[in-house]
């Protein structure tokens, strides 16, 4: 794939410099831009070409090289520019953004904010570290004085090394972005290389002051936010040291989860911004206390940064490589340990994981974009179906397994635990009917469920021992209790085929 140069008349092709016999210093120019508002079309456009690269960023043009994330939310160009000596840095620059600018048009999209960094190659010195930090601080401001910047953003990630935390660090860093994590370090997880690590723990008041003290941030992420009262304290200690507050909150704020269909408009349940630990409770087939207490989170959020600057999002499931509560691993082992395999409910059931990765590329994007809204964060409704996850967990585990479709109610007689035992599995009308349009239309995208099962195997396989989380202890269904079941349905003369 080639992007043409542009036709500016400033920017000097090495052809013509070697023609006109001129002479000078070559630079290496990092230019960062972000991508304008992208249409469906244009967004396919650039995820083919990357995935026409096999990478998740492409890379194209002699005369530079563009490489952007699947969010697809702001872009990187690397060139080298040659000038004469007497050229000074803006002039360089000034070229090689004119060549980011064309490449990037001619990928078919416009582009934002550009900034750059040029590094004099006849000359290399490696600059310390905190002297391209403020140089960088200094053409941010420069740039935009508001100090929002998509290009390079500051992320506080509170959490960040286990699942979801971990993989939205990992797309920020991959998207250039400058990272901040703040956790106990007491997690089997490790915070990726390039991660400016702040050790301490959210519910002492000391540790979250110091961690004010090592701002600012362009948006504090809350991964680890359960307890209304501590995420308003955590909250209002950030909020003048971030300009936005992401929490990641949960479907089952609403007061209907699991009973009916949902939308952003259902009603969530009722806690104040400042409630304990113990307000809710937990019922069978509906409200929880998790509910209840993410609810009042969010409510702390908004009561501390202010509608304007909060941003929740809701995801249902969460599924993908690194998942600690077990719940694909599980349904992945067992596939794998072959035979005869007890199926819950029919194939058809819709289902509607989203996949990790997905959910970190939107968090980003939410940031970037400045996205002020509740937004459930789901696969659309009917993407996948339960027939299909288990036919791609015995692709990908090369199995020989067949599955014995057993419906909900002999599952329920036979005192089957939904959610758990089986994993994914609950008879309510409400599970996976959870409309999530509003993350689509803002950006979410979501992969094939097949690359979710495969990307989780991969991990379950190659990432060799890994910590087993205290969730996952209540996952999966005995072998023994699978068998009787397997009777039971068998001797009840209803099986068909
Ligand atoms: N999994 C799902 O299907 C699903 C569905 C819907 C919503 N969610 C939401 O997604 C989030 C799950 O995130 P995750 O656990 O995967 O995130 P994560 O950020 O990858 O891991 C949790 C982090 O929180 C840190 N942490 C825990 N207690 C802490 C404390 N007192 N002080 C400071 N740091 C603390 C842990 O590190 P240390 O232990 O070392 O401190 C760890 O880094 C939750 O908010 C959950 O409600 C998940």
């Amino acid at each position: 794939m080639r992007v043409e140069p542009p036709s500016d008349e400033a920017v000097t092709s090495s052809t013509d410099r070697k023609a006109s016999g001129m002479t000078g210093k070559a630079y290496q120019v990092i230019v960062r831009g972000k991508f304008a508002p992208l249409d469906a079309g244009q967004r396919a456009a650039l995820l083919a070409r990357a995935d026409e690269h096999d990478v998740f960023a492409a890379r194209f043009t002699e005369e530079g090289t563009v490489t952007y994330e699947r969010s697809l939310v702001a872009f990187t160009f690397r060139c080298v520019v040659r000038a004469p000596a007497e050229d000074a840095e803006d002039v360089v620059t000034g070229r090689a953004e004119a060549l980011a600018s064309a490449a990037v048009r001619g990928l078919g999209v416009d582009h934002g904010d550009l900034a750059s960094v040029s590094t004099d190659l006849d000359s290399i010195k490696v600059r310390p570290r905190d002297a391209d930090r403020k140089e960088l601080r200094r053409r941010r401001a420069a740039v935009l004085p508001s100090g929002r910047h998509a290009w390079c953003m500051r992320l506080l990630v509170l959490g960040g090394t286990w699942f979801v935390g971990h993989a939205i660090v990992t797309a920020a860093l991959d998207a250039g972005w400058e990272v901040t994590t703040f956790h106990r370090g007491t997690s089997a997880g490790t915070d990726l290389k390039g991660v400016r690590t702040v050790q301490g723990d959210r519910t002492k008041p000391a540790d979250v002051a110091a961690l004010t003290g090592t701002g600012p941030w362009d948006a504090v992420v809350d991964t680890s936010g359960y307890v209304p009262r501590n995420t308003l304290h955590v909250a209002r200690a950030l909020a003048p040291v971030a300009d936005r507050y992401v929490f990641v909150s949960t479907v089952s704020v609403y007061r209907d989860w699991p009973r009916k269909p949902l939308s952003e408009d259902s009603a969530v349940l009722p806690c104040p911004p400042d409630a304990g630990p113990n307000h809710g409770t937990d019922t069978e087939d509906g409200p929880t206390r998790y509910g209840y207490q993410k609810s009042g989170c969010e409510a702390a959020a908004v009561a501390a940064f202010g509608p304007d600057r909060t941003t929740i999002l809701r995801p249902g499931v969460v599924l993908g490589p690194r998942e600690y509560v077990g719940r694909l691993p599980w349904w992945l082992r067992r596939v794998a340990a072959g035979g005869q395999v007890l199926a819950p409910g029919s194939p058809d059931r819709p289902i509607q994981p989203v996949d990790v990765r997905d959910l970190a590329a939107f968090t980003l994007r939410t940031v970037a974009d400045g996205i002020s809204d509740a937004l459930n964060v789901c696969a659309p409704v009917g993407a996948a179906t339960f027939g299909e996850l288990l036919a791609a967990c015995a692709d990908v585990t090369g199995a020989a397994a067949s599955f014995e479709w057993v419906p909900d109610d002999v599952l329920l007689g036979q005192g089957v635990r939904q959610w758990s035992e089986l994993p994914l599995w609950r008879a309510y009308e409400g599970v996976w009917r959870v409309d999530a349009t509003r993350a689509r239309q803002a950006g979410l995208l979501y992969r094939p469920l097949s690359e979710t099962v495969a990307g989780t195997w991969r991990w379950l396989t190659e990432a060799g021992e890994t910590r087993i989380h205290d969730r996952a202890v209540e996952i999966g269904l005995s072998r023994d209790k699978e068998q009787r079941v397997l009777t039971v349905w068998e001797a009840s003369g209803k099986r068909t085929g």
